[in-house]
């Protein structure tokens, strides 16, 4: 059988990862730049210009991570056909879950109903869905798991400090999630490569709610409960390390950048998705960016971002894609996907 060259070929050919349905869910409520100047002493010429943001989504009360990781998953089973029941796995990354605990992968897997399934959350930030499909991915490969889902959901301004000019213009809310499957086919998923450095743990972190800062003795602190960053820092570590991910999935598999169809970046800032862009000398056309209406999702801005590619007819059968993530911990990494 002619296999495709990209994909392992170990005479077992089941044990592909296939991304067999997207989905994505959006706060209806609008934050735009205009919105936020009444807010805090900006403006949308200051945001635009270094971040690329025009507005972001911002959940209301009653809407929780879970809620539009739910409708993210139920879009992503509907498309791949597939029942909540016959899933075998979830994984949920997330910074901002419902509670510290339980995971909030067990509050979704109650709602859709996926009584089979093992659900669980990682913390790996704005890498959290790359980590989740990294892990289904190994999953798959070694027979463990048959049909997962991956979703990256955030409720961000929730720990934002809307006080706070040099953070409070960033995020957004919103969840993506991917169903995958064990296949025959050739396609699929061809390479996850992720990585940590704890070393910056503390250029970007939320201080509170853990074993260090507890809710209890801070009460009267909320600072402590909102995002703390070292924006400039942060900068420069993403654009490095978003190019070593992205040159690790390209090494792995003995390809070019030229060989990629479509990029799908982190949606964190315009400039760092530029400057990615211009160190894989990729043409700008082949990167989809979708940060102008988001703003920073976290976790959830990939899977948002591959849904809508999906859906727009972006991504043909035979496309080469490169998820490229980067977030605190720092985390990052990169997928290769065989569409
Ligand atoms: N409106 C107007 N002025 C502002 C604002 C604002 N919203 N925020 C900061 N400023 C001011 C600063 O106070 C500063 O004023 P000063 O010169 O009088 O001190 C000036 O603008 C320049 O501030 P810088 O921080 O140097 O601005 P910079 O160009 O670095 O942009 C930014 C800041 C957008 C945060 C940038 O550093 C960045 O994008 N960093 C990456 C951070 C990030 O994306 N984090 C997300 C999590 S990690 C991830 O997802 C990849």
């Amino acid at each position: 059988m002619d296999l495709n060259p990209l994909l392992p070929n170990n005479g077992d050919i089941t044990l592909i990862t296939k991304i067999s349905g997207t989905g994505s869910a959006l706060p209806a409520k609008i934050l735009t730049n205009a919105d936020l100047a009444i807010l805090v002493d900006t403006s949308d010429e200051w945001i635009t210009s270094r971040t690329g943001i025009k507005e972001r989504r911002i959940a209301v009360d009653g809407e929780y991570t879970s809620t539009f990781a739910v409708e993210a998953a139920r879009q992503a089973l509907s498309m791949a056909g597939i029942l909540p029941e016959e899933l075998d796995l979830i994984i949920l990354g997330t910074v901002t879950p419902d509670f510290p605990f339980p995971s909030t992968a067990c509050i979704i897997q109650k709602e859709l109903g996926a009584h089979k399934a093992v659900a669980f959350d990682i913390s790996a930030a704005c890498s959290g869905f790359i980590y989740g499909l990294s892990i289904a991915d190994s999953f798959i490969r070694s027979g463990r798991s048959k049909k997962a889902l991956i979703i990256g959901s955030e409720v961000l301004s929730r720990v934002v400090d809307w006080n706070d000019r040099n953070t409070c213009i960033l995020f957004g809310d919103g969840a993506g999630a991917v169903v995958v499957e064990a296949s025959e086919d050739q396609s699929g998923i061809v390479s996850t490569h992720i990585f940590s450095d704890g070393t910056c743990w503390d250029l970007l972190y939320q201080p509170g709610s853990g074993s260090r800062n507890p809710a209890g003795i801070h009460a009267t602190d909320p600072n402590l409960f909102f995002i703390r960053m070292e924006g400039n820092e942060v900068y420069k570590h993403a654009v490095r390390a978003m190019e070593e991910a992205a040159m690790a999935a390209l090494n792995a598999n003995g390809l070019t950048a030229s060989d990629i169809s479509l990029l799908i970046p982190h949606q964190a800032n315009r400039r760092i998705i530029d400057a990615i862009t211009k160190r894989l000398d990729l043409d700008a056309d082949k990167v989809f960016i979708n940060l102008h209406r988001y703003g920073n999702t976290s976790s959830a801005s990939i899977p948002i971002a591959l849904d809508e590619a999906n859906r727009q007819g972006r991504i043909k059968p035979g496309d080469l894609l490169l998820l490229d993530a980067f977030g605190g911990g720092f985390t990052y990494g990169s997928a290769l996907i065989r569409w």
